[in-house]
């Protein structure tokens, strides 16, 4: 059972400056053991708060509470249906549960925080407290084979929506990663997402697709030299949205994207997904299930395949993914 609704007002009522355990009592109706307990178990839950002797508690980061908004608001689209969370080990874990159960098309898990996030490739996924992190269920109605290339389509709508929300100019790296310029030069990456699904050989019953995008979170040392967050960039809009509000216009236009997508597959996206392209006709390396290739990414094809010219020969590569 979700404690989110209860811990919540606590948790919103915490900010940079120090609240006092007296005044959160005092401003929430609660008595001050169950400010205290409440306290203990956000931070067990691994929410970024600080106890200062005599002083109260700090939150350890971007006081942004547009997540939780979402359940009430008109603020998302009415197909979408959100499930808030603290803290989850996974909220890919979540989505693919329900949509085992059998659970309808749009609904989406959406967590504070991950403790057990995966990335690709069995990887661990850094998930901590003011990052976006939601996994959405969808039921296409295409064969698995074609299912594939949603991610790239994810990708695509994501690279727009932060463009669009942020200021911040967002690019692709093959198949669906999502990269930022950074000075003097180079991309890190601030958006994965992990595509899972079930069905027959000619009916997809399921896709959980899992988005994980840096915002806010504070990324691990070992990962800085490869993986940025959006609060790092400057524009004119800093500081002015939310991750509410990158979420909102993501499952806007991924959604009209996802209906087009259904119909007419990945060749009306591929021009739009290669103009946002990183580093198009440029060397790279790709790493693959059997070792690594290197070559010159020419384009995507219909089917968002990536296409690489490998010793003057095309090669059009399935599975894999570009080295950064
Ligand atoms: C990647 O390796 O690039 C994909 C990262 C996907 C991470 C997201 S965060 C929400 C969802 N829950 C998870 O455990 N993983 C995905």
């Amino acid at each position: 059972v979700s404690r989110a609704a209860e811990l919540l007002p606590l948790l919103s009522a915490l900010g940079r400056t120090p609240v006092s355990g007296q005044t959160l009592a005092r401003k929430l109706h609660l008595s001050r053991t169950a400010v205290w307990k409440q306290i203990h178990e956000l931070k067990a839950a691994g929410l970024p708060i600080t106890t200062l002797s005599r002083r109260g508690y700090v939150l350890e980061g971007m006081p942004d509470f547009s997540l939780a908004a979402l359940r009430f608001a008109g603020a998302i689209e009415s197909w979408a249906r959100p499930h808030y969370e603290l803290s989850a080990v996974s909220t890919q874990v979540l989505a693919k549960q329900a949509a085992l159960g059998g659970i309808p098309e749009g609904h989406f898990w959406v967590s504070e925080l991950q403790t057990g996030g995966r990335g690709r490739l069995e990887r661990v996924w850094s998930s901590g407290f003011g990052g976006l992190w939601f996994s959405l269920v969808l039921r296409p109605q295409v064969p698995p084979a074609r299912a594939a290339s949603i991610g790239l389509v994810a990708a695509l709508t994501l690279s727009r929506a932060i463009e669009k929300v942020s200021g911040i100019p967002a690019r692709l790296k093959w198949p669906n990663d999502v990269l930022v310029a950074t000075r003097p030069k180079g991309f890190k990456k601030v958006a994965g997402f992990l595509t899972e699904m079930s069905g027959e050989v000619d009916k997809t019953d399921w896709v959980v697709l899992g988005v994980g995008l840096n915002v806010f979170n504070e990324l691990p040392e070992e990962l800085r030299g490869i993986a940025a967050a959006l609060g790092d960039f400057n524009t004119k809009k800093s500081g002015a949205w939310t991750r509410g509000d990158l979420l909102a216009e993501f499952l806007k236009e991924f959604y009209a994207a996802y209906r087009v997508w259904q119909r007419t597959g990945f060749l009306l996206f591929r021009d739009a997904y290669w103009h946002q392209y990183s580093k198009p006709n440029q060397p790279c390396v790709l790493k693959t299930a059997g070792g690594e290739l290197r070559g010159i990414a020419c384009s995507v094809d219909a089917s968002g395949a990536l296409v690489l010219e490998v010793r003057r020969q095309k090669k059009t590569v399935l599975e894999g993914e570009i080295v950064l």
